[in-house]
């Protein structure tokens, strides 16, 4: 393992079908006054709201609901939240939805009472909160950020075109969690791909860095490969509990800290994907699938080795009589194929992005520092015309 870390993660999960039972245990331990946020209207359909509800009033809470937070989270709409928070002076923000919703929970927790612009402060600068947060619990019904166990928040600046994500660090992670797998039975099939696709994509991010023989890498592969075998039974049969329950467990690992310990880490796909995002308002998943094939091709010259180590350990890639780069190069087409297996985006213009929105696209796309190939603006514009 290269570097120094640490390594703190304070959400307390509760896992599986009696995971619900645990909110009133929760709620106890904070004062009366409730924020409830959540999305669309998806809880009411499928009956989540109801038994957050009844929770809530067996506990003698009051609640002040803040409902219609839409994918893709937007700043006015995180101004609003903040003005119920403050107003109300709430005890404590109960996020019920996917990554939107948890982020956005964040979000407005961190912000309330912050009496600067939050969006310079957090997203555009990066700061840490230093003042008073509200503490945030969850109960997750769409499986895919890893926001249940992180202190990530990716808020759209509708105004400026960009999407961006705040990490608040582990203070600020949510306290407890609740993970009930069948709550996830009702996610449409598009967005159920689309978080498998961004699970997949927050391991490669971690994975695909450094050239040391490191633990995390090895964690890495195996929740790739329990992703590809689930993903494949979930496709067929959405409401196969071993498989829907293997993903929810694979994505909160994916993305709590731990695979990226002793990691440099990438990340760019996820950049180039938000630009996508802020531009198209499209699912984050499908942003990260349409860019991916056409990224990897262009850093795979300069991590051959990891590539081919990809090829092998997560695809079963047979090496007899290749070289390595034949290798390398099998292992993204197994991923291709088993992207296109599952069902997302493989290209740009499914998601209504045109050649002359590419120059914008790549005007918001934030250049980071990475391991194997740093790209230039040039490389960023030329990998969005490669995807369309
Ligand atoms: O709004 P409702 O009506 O609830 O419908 C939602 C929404 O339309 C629906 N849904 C969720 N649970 C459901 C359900 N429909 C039926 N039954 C259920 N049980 O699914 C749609 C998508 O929900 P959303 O929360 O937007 O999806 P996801 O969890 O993929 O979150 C995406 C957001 O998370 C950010 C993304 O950028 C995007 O803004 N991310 C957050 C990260 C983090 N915190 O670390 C990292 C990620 O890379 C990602 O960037
Ligand atoms: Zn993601």
């Amino acid at each position: 393992m290269l570097g120094n870390f640490t390594y703190h993660n304070p959400t307390k999960l509760y896992f599986g079908k009696d995971a619900m039972n645990f909110l009133a245990l929760e709620l106890l331990r904070y004062g009366p006054r409730v924020m409830l946020i959540y999305g669309g209207g998806s809880i009411k359909k499928n009956g989540i709201y109801d038994k957050v509800i009844k929770t809530l009033s067996d506990c003698g809470k009051q609640v002040f609901e803040d409902p219609g937070v839409m994918p893709n989270p937007t700043l006015d709409k995180l101004r609003e939240g903040c003005r119920i928070a403050k107003g109300n002076d709430v005890d404590l923000i109960l996020a019920v939805g996917g990554g939107s919703v948890v982020d956005y929970a964040k979000g407005v927790a961190c912000s309330a009472h912050f009496d600067g612009d939050p969006w310079h402060e957090f997203w555009e600068k990066g700061a840490l909160p230093s003042g008073k947060t509200i503490p945030v619990g969850c109960v997750l019904t769409m499986v895919g950020t890893g926001s249940e166990m992180n202190g990530g928040s990716v808020i759209t600046n509708t105004e400026k075109g960009m999407k961006v994500g705040a990490n608040f660090g582990s203070d600020n992670y949510p306290r407890f969690s609740i993970l009930n797998p069948e709550f996830t039975y009702t996610v449409p099939r598009y967005q159920m791909v689309a978080g498998f696709y961004d699970i997949m994509s927050h391991i490669m991010e971690q994975y695909f860095s450094g050239k040391d023989d490191n633990t995390s890498d090895y964690m890495a592969e195996a929740l790739m490969r329990s992703l590809v075998h689930s993903s494949l039974i979930a496709i067929d049969n959405p409401t196969d509990y071993e498989a829907r329950s293997n993903i929810m467990w694979t994505a909160t690992w994916a993305l709590n800290d731990a695979i990226g310990c002793g990691k440099s880490q990438d990340w760019m796909v996820h950049m180039i994907g938000q630009a996508v995002g802020a531009h198209t308002n499209a699912t984050h998943g499908m942003t990260l699938s349409a860019v991916s094939k056409a990224y990897y091709k262009t850093i795979l010259p300069y991590a051959v080795e990891k590539f081919k180590r990809f090829a092998v350990n997560v695809w079963g890639v047979d090496c007899a009589g290749k070289d390595d780069e034949a290798i390398a190069l099998e292992g993204l087409s197994a991923l291709e194929d088993w992207m296109k297996k599952i069902g997302v985006a493989m290209n740009l213009s499914e998601l209504g992005v045109r050649e002359d929105m590419i120059e914008d696209i790549a005007d918001s796309t934030i250049i980071i520092e990475t391991s194997y190939k740093t790209l230039s603006r040039n490389d960023v514009v030329k990998v969005l015309m490669d995807s369309l």
